[in-house]
């Protein structure tokens, strides 16, 4: 077999190959244009949050809300590894309401969103925050999100209570 030929199934081979390879499917989708009122985080930090990855899930009992705790790529890792989160990391926490499945009630099932709120680790912009973090949740409200305007000053006493894991409750929810 001449060089020039076998050059070109090497060519095609590679070419078959790129067009089966499955695309990076991402998320595109607009996030309202919102502001916390006492630290200025905007809701446009996590624009991609949809795309994060699950570091764990929770469910309370008491308001039936399913929640799912979603990391970036840096939260996710520092998660997965159980090491410090590093400066950048943005972890995620979506609140949904439940009901039972129509189709099969003993089970219940994700209905509205009640709420997305975030965790951002900035060591400039938040150097006075145990751990760096800075907070911002929004709520919905007769389908529309609106700022928490109650401060952020609840959510960094109570996040002290997980101090040992750098404040972060959720702890990585193995899949094996
Ligand atoms: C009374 C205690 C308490 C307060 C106040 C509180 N949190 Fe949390 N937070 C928790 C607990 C417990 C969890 C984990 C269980 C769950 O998902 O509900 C959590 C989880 C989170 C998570 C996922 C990361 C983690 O720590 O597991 C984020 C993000 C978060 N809270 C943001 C906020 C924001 C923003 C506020 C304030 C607007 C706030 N929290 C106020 C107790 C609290």
């Amino acid at each position: 077999m001449n060089v020039i030929k076998s050059i070109s199934i090497i060519a095609t081979l590679a070419l078959i190959t790129s067009c089966n390879s499955e695309p990076n499917y991402q998320i595109i989708s607009k996030v309202p244009d919102l502001t916390m009122p006492d630290n200025n985080l905007k809701f446009t930090a996590i624009e991609d949050y949809k795309n994060y990855r699950i570091i764990g899930s929770h469910f309370r009992t008491d308001k039936k809300e399913l929640r799912y705790i979603l990391g970036n790529d840096i939260a996710f890792k520092a998660s997965i590894e159980n090491s410090p989160y590093p400066n950048g990391s943005k972890i995620v926490k979506i609140g949904w309401n439940t009901e039972e499945m129509s189709n099969f009630s003993p089970a219940l099932e994700a209905k509205e969103v009640q709420r997305v709120e975030y965790m951002i680790k900035d060591n400039k912009r938040f150097s006075d925050n145990p751990g760096n973090w800075g907070y911002a949740r929004f709520i919905k409200d007769e389908g529309k999100y609106k700022s928490w305007d109650k401060g952020t000053e609840s959510c960094i006493s109570c996040h002290n209570l997980a101090k040992e894991n750098g404040y972060v409750f959720t702890e990585f929810q193995k899949m094996e």
